[in-house]
């Protein structure tokens, strides 16, 4: 039988809360089938292992996890341990020390989940964002002079590498290829006159590689605005580090709320292991009351599934998620429910085992 070794990172605040209930759902999920199983590592990093050790992870931490087949993370982050530290000590440096370069978000309207605006249609918000996620504005390279002085000057610096650059986007052509998509690029070359220039220089190259794939390109703003106004435009999209971090927070509000968005960060040559987390916080405000939402985790334990290549479960999460906000009987506050977080994932666990059963006698 496959075993599959996973580092679970749950973190601050509401991650543990959330990567529970995504736990239980993978361990229903190797429930039904005989071929594989996950065996469960958790490690105990984040800001409380910052607060007694000086560190947010062990000092080998990345070479402890290098073994593991998938980490999935909750989320890293609490007030008292400055965010710039925590970040950069945890989940930055699993991203990075990894190379897990392409974020994966899709931005999909379920069945179920609210419409959040007026005159646009369920199917019209149904996006896949590949958000780069080695480099560029995160490339951590800055400098901070005459501290503390009249002249205090700070410089944080973007870094688009030719090799980094060409990469995710050639990531995103075989992706939109892949579904029969377009394919958006989102930039700003008018005001960033070396990087975007350069993105943009990189994507009509990778472009003329693919002429079978549809393409657009927005500058940021404007891309912002038609992501309300005319959603239907995005298919697959490529995007930097920041403009990817920020687009789709904005894409999580068009889908269901933040409690909602999924994300994988992945390394596609499978030398390290890839990551599987939601994309939100740690949710101070509501941590430590069970009433977070953990459907976000639960999506990215089904991109896990994807990734392990079991798309008919990673499927079958996603339509258990989705009968359950058709129902709207066991949801979040977040989602005008009043379930708390464990009746969420419990639910799913129930629906995954009901459409089996209705699988089976069909067949
Ligand atoms: P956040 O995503 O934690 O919270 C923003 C708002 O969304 C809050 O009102 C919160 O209650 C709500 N929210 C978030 N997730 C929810 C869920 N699952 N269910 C219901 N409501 C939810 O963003 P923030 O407040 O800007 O950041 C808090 C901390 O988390 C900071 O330390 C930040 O750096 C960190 N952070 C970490 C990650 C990560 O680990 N991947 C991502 C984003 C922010
Ligand atoms: C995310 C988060 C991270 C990011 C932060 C916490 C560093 O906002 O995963 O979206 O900016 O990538
Ligand atoms: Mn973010």
């Amino acid at each position: 039988m496959k075993q599959y070794k996973i580092a679970v990172i749950a973190g601050d605040g509401i991650g543990p809360e959330v990567i529970d209930e995504g736990i239980k759902v993978l361990k229903q999920v190797a429930e039904l089938d005989s071929g594989f199983q996950f065996n469960f590592t958790y490690f105990p990093w984040g800001c409380e292992f910052y607060t007694k050790n000086g560190t947010m992870m062990d000092d080998d931490g990345i070479e402890q996890l290098k073994e593991y087949d998938a980490i999935y993370l909750g989320a890293v982050g609490f007030p008292g341990v400055p965010d710039h530290i925590s970040l950069w000590d945890l989940l930055l440096r699993i991203r990075k020390g990894f190379d897990q370069y392409v974020n994966i978000r899709p931005v999909k309207l379920l069945k179920g989940a609210h419409l959040p605006l007026v005159d646009v249609r369920r199917e019209d918000i149904d996006m896949l964002f590949i958000r780069e996620n080695s480099e560029g504005e995160y490339s951590g390279a800055g400098d901070w002079l005459f501290k503390d002085q009249e002249h205090e000057v700070v410089l944080q610096n973007s870094v688009f590498s030719r090799k980094g650059t060409e990469r995710i986007i050639r990531y995103a052509f075989e992706r939109a290829k892949k579904d029969g998509k377009s394919l958006t690029s989102i930039s700003k070359a008018n005001a960033l006159n070396y990087s975007m220039v350069f993105w943009d220089q990189v994507f009509e190259e990778v472009s003329a590689e693919y002429p079978e794939v549809e393409t657009a390109s927005y500058l940021v703003d404007a891309a912002a605005m038609l992501m309300i106004k005319d959603p239907k435009r995005f298919e697959v999209v490529v995007t930097s580090n920041l403009f990817g971090d920020i687009l789709t927070d904005l894409g999580a509000a068009l889908a269901g709320g933040i409690g909602l968005a999924a994300g994988a960060n992945i390394n596609p040559e499978r030398d390290f292991p890839s990551m599987f987390e939601p994309i939100h916080g740690s949710a101070p405000d509501i941590a430590g009351q069970q009433i977070s939402n953990p459907l976000a985790a639960i999506w990215s334990a089904s991109q896990m599934l994807d990734f392990f290549g079991y798309e008919t479960y990673g499927k079958l999460v996603l339509d258990a998620v989705e009968q359950l906000l058709v129902e709207e009987k066991v949801l979040t506050p977040d989602m005008n429910g009043n379930s708390s977080t464990s009746d969420v994932g419990n639910r799913v666990v129930e629906l995954i085992n009901s459409l089996v059963l209705s699988q089976n006698a069909k067949s």
